[in-house]
């Protein structure tokens, strides 16, 4: 298959329109979409990204007032959270309408729905004209994609279109949050912050415990980004003893500078989010042989950072006692 590129929305609406697999820029990272009322083009997108098939996709859509063809009814939590975050990082986890495949949802009878913040993907989806299913537009496994090129590496041959816009400004996925319950959980740390949800919705919990977590949210039972170069997570860059052939990535400059073969100093949390996952596979393209990160405070999209850069050390030891 060859993978069109093309910068025209209509263009990537019409191959979701065909029944084919569009990725698309959002403010967040780059999604692989098709359409979600079309059960044989969404199981298209885990053969494409050898995703397995109980890990459910969110679905995008391109006005507020399209929540309500993908919900079967909005608790009054998600309704709060949609006037006050929607178009934005955040996903809600509410009933599924009947008429979602239910290999969309993984099975499930609920359905992650998020509205991006992001003109060239707003335009995308209305052209569309129904709900567009999509994960990050990644192999599984990789990190998640923050411009087209990164898309292109993991999947071209593999997808009918990519849409091309420029990198994305947020970094790392959107917030998950399940309001079927009469608490609503954060599922996963993202692009809205604990702290912004609960001005909204002060009684919003995080997931209580890793079993929980694993119950709830499929996601996080899957083997995220495992560089097979170690990732190691440290307070100061003055810890680091050997920098021969490794990368370094944090908000203090390391000393000397151009000791590592890549050097991504970030003026805040803001630019090291956004930044991670292109760090990540430069490191890679580059050889290096071990990723230094520098730890970040919790708070804020800290948190959100910190969950991301703990699975990519986590993943390496793992990866470590596996062999
Ligand atoms: O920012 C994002 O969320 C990006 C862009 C493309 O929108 N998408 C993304 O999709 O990160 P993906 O598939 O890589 O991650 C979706 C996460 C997974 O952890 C999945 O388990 C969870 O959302 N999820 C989706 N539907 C769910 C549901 N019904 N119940 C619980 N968790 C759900
Ligand atoms: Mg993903």
């Amino acid at each position: 298959m060859k993978t069109e590129l093309t910068t025209d929305p209509e263009r990537a609406a019409a191959v979701i329109r065909r029944g084919g697999l569009a990725a698309f820029p959002t403010e967040t990272v780059y999604g692989l979409g098709a359409n979600a009322l079309d059960e044989s083009a969404v199981r298209r997108i885990f053969a494409a990204k050898q995703r397995p098939a109980d890990n459910p996709l969110i679905h995008h859509v391109g006005a507020v007032e399209e929540v309500r063809t993908v919900a079967k009814h909005i608790p009054s939590s998600a309704h709060s959270l949609i006037t006050h975050f929607f178009p934005g990082p955040l996903t809600i986890v509410v009933p599924r309408a009947e008429c979602i495949p239910t290999a969309a949802t993984a099975g499930l009878d609920t359905v992650g729905i998020r509205m991006p913040d992001h003109p060239l993907a707003l335009s995308f989806l209305q052209a569309a004209g129904c709900p567009v299913a999509a994960p990050s537009a990644n192999r599984s496994g990789r990190p998640s994609p923050t411009d087209w090129r990164a898309v292109r590496d993991d999947l071209d041959g593999r997808i009918d279109c990519i849409l091309q816009g420029t990198a994305t400004r947020v970094g790392v996925e959107s917030t998950v949050v399940d309001c079927c319950g009469e608490v609503p959980v954060v599922l996963r740390a993202g692009g809205i912050s604990l702290e912004q949800l609960r001005g909204v919705v002060p009684e919003i919990q995080l997931v209580a415990g890793r079993d929980e977590a694993l119950r709830r949210s499929p996601g996080t039972r899957h083997r995220h980004y495992a560089p097979t170069i170690p990732v190691v997570l440290i307070d100061d860059p003055a810890e680091i003893q050997v920098a021969g052939e490794a990368a370094y990535i944090g908000l203090t400059r390391p000393q000397p500078a151009d000791a590592f073969v890549v050097t991504c100093l970030c003026p805040d949390v803001t630019l090291y989010a956004r930044r991670l996952f292109a760090f990540f596979r430069e490191s890679e393209r580059r050889g290096a042989r071990r990723i230094y990160c520098q730890r970040v405070d919790e708070a804020g999209l800290g948190a959100a950072l910190m969950d991301r850069l703990a699975r990519a050390a986590a993943g390496t030891a793992s990866s470590k006692s596996e062999r």
